[in-house]
């Protein structure tokens, strides 16, 4: 049996930014093409996972340590692990970066302002009116990445120009076809 190449794709950004919308539009194409992947996001694996866990930086970080053993488990085994967590701290980020070892950091960036204006789960409004503690963004760290492999700035581009810019990237990580190309015989 060929042994795909398994790899880790974590998206990190503000509650907001687009990281879930990105992840699973990328998970889908990935699939056409034939490959094994699984989703890890933030607020799905908050309610198996890591249930319990708040928003405390240890929390936060037991919260990724947890997603990264998941991502490490099946990356090893030849799955594309597409990992969603805010994951605000650097230190942590790069944690997880030694421990999987196949690892791409997608940061998924808009401006706090961007976000908190789309305010998609109305958290923000919460976190504004304090009833909410320690909001990331508002009340709470982020601590930006500062040589992600590939930057996805979201309030300057469509989810789909987002999308290719992941895809592109994976396509270098991931050097070689699921269905080789057929032999081209008689030209
Ligand atoms: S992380 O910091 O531990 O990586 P994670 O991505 O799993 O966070 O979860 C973030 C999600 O939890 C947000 O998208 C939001 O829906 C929800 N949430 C609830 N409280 C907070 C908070 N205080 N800060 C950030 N997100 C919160």
């Amino acid at each position: 049996m060929i042994q795909e190449t398994g790899l880790t794709v974590w998206f990190t950004g503000l509650s907001g930014a687009g990281k879930t919308t990105i992840s699973r539009a990328v998970a889908e194409q990935l699939r056409r093409q034939g490959r094994k992947v699984e989703v890890l996001d933030g607020d799905v694996v908050r309610e198996f996972l890591t249930k319990g866990l708040g928003f405390s930086r240890e929390d936060r970080d037991e919260n990724v340590r947890r997603i990264a053993f998941v991502a490490s488990l099946l990356t090893r085994n030849g799955v594309i692990v597409l990992v969603s967590a805010i994951s605000p701290y650097r230190q942590m980020r790069e944690h997880v970066r030694q421990l999987i070892g196949n690892f791409v950091e997608v940061y998924v960036q808009a401006p706090l302002a961007v976000c908190e204006q789309r305010d998609v789960k109305g958290l923000y409004k919460k976190a504004r009116a304090g009833q909410i503690k320690n909001f990331t963004g508002i009340d709470d760290p982020y601590e930006p990445p500062e040589q992600p492999e590939v930057l996805c700035p979201t309030d300057q581009e469509t989810v789909e120009e987002s999308v290719a810019r992941v895809m592109r990237h994976l396509e270098v990580e991931l050097d070689y076809p699921v269905f080789p190309q057929p032999l081209t015989v008689g030209h």
